[in-house]
């Protein structure tokens, strides 16, 4: 092998919910590439204080990517970083995109993918137990993908009795994304269905709200919330004076 580069998550928000594998790497990073804020959370982690900070724009993933199998067969030890995990709707796929177009000799570099806490698990475990059968995660962003895949597969979803997690429900740029997703999931499910926001997990300002499907409104989420939609094995539990329980039953009576 010929160069070092880890892909590493940094999980919801927490520096509680880091994984100590992926704390370990960012102390031997001599550079770490990643959306600013992200570049910015792995040094506050704990990250070598020698290590250089290249903070890029979010769009900018493939030349991010480059750029750090570059650093890594120069033989310094860079550290891609993203949120959660680097594999679910993050900078883990770029790598391997970048690597699979490249020069042949990137593909010599020993390449370290390190999981971190994603935001449908870090949601999940704020209200209980709503992953406890089959679920999916959908991005609901139509930047990378057309609208009507997304509306087939939100379809599909829910016709198959999948618990369905949303990730980056809702931008400026597409302010109507989430409502147009719960009037396709209307023509399937019940009004009854619960619907969960779960906003900046584990980040100041986090928040969760409740609903039901009939009521759910797009305007409720953004870019940091997540959304998860109920099946009809997703029960509520009340609780006086504190906010509900969810579970999903793992079995279909
Ligand atoms: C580009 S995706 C990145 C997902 C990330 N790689 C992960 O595994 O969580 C960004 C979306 O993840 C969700 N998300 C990320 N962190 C979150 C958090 N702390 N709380 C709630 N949702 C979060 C939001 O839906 C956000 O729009």
């Amino acid at each position: 092998m010929t160069g070092l580069l880890y892909v590493v998550g940094l999980g919801p928000g927490s520096g509680e919910q880091i994984t100590q594998e992926a704390c370990l790497a960012l102390t031997q990073a001599t550079d770490l590439l990643g959306y600013g804020p992200y570049v910015a959370r792995a040094v506050a982690l704990g990250a070598a204080k020698t290590a250089i900070a290249h903070e890029t724009d979010n769009r900018e993933e493939l030349d991010r990517a480059r750029h750090a199998l570059t650093l890594a067969q120069q033989g310094r030890v860079p550290v891609v970083v993203s949120g959660g995990d680097a594999g679910v709707f993050g900078m883990a796929s770029a790598v391997f995109e970048a690597v699979s177009e490249g020069p042949s000799s990137w593909r010599e570099i020993d390449i370290r993918v390190l999981p971190g806490v994603t935001a449908v698990l870090a949601a999940a475990s704020r209200i209980g137990a709503p992953l406890g059968g089959d679920f999916c995660v959908i991005s609901l962003s139509d930047n990378l993908k057309p609208w009507d895949v997304l509306a087939k597969r939100l379809r599909l979803a829910a016709e198959a009795g999948f618990v369905i997690a949303l990730y980056n429900p809702r931008s400026l740029a597409r302010p109507d994304q989430l409502d147009r997703g719960f009037a396709v999931l209307r023509d399937v499910l019940s009004g009854e269905t619960v619907v969960i926001f779960a906003r900046a997990i584990g980040r100041p300002g986090e928040r969760i709200e409740s609903t039901v499907l009939a009521q759910a409104e797009g305007a409720s989420a953004d870019m940091s919330t997540l959304v998860l939609i109920g099946c009809a094995q997703t029960r509520q539990i009340e609780r006086p004076g504190r906010p509900p329980w969810f579970y999903t039953l793992r079995r279909i009576p």
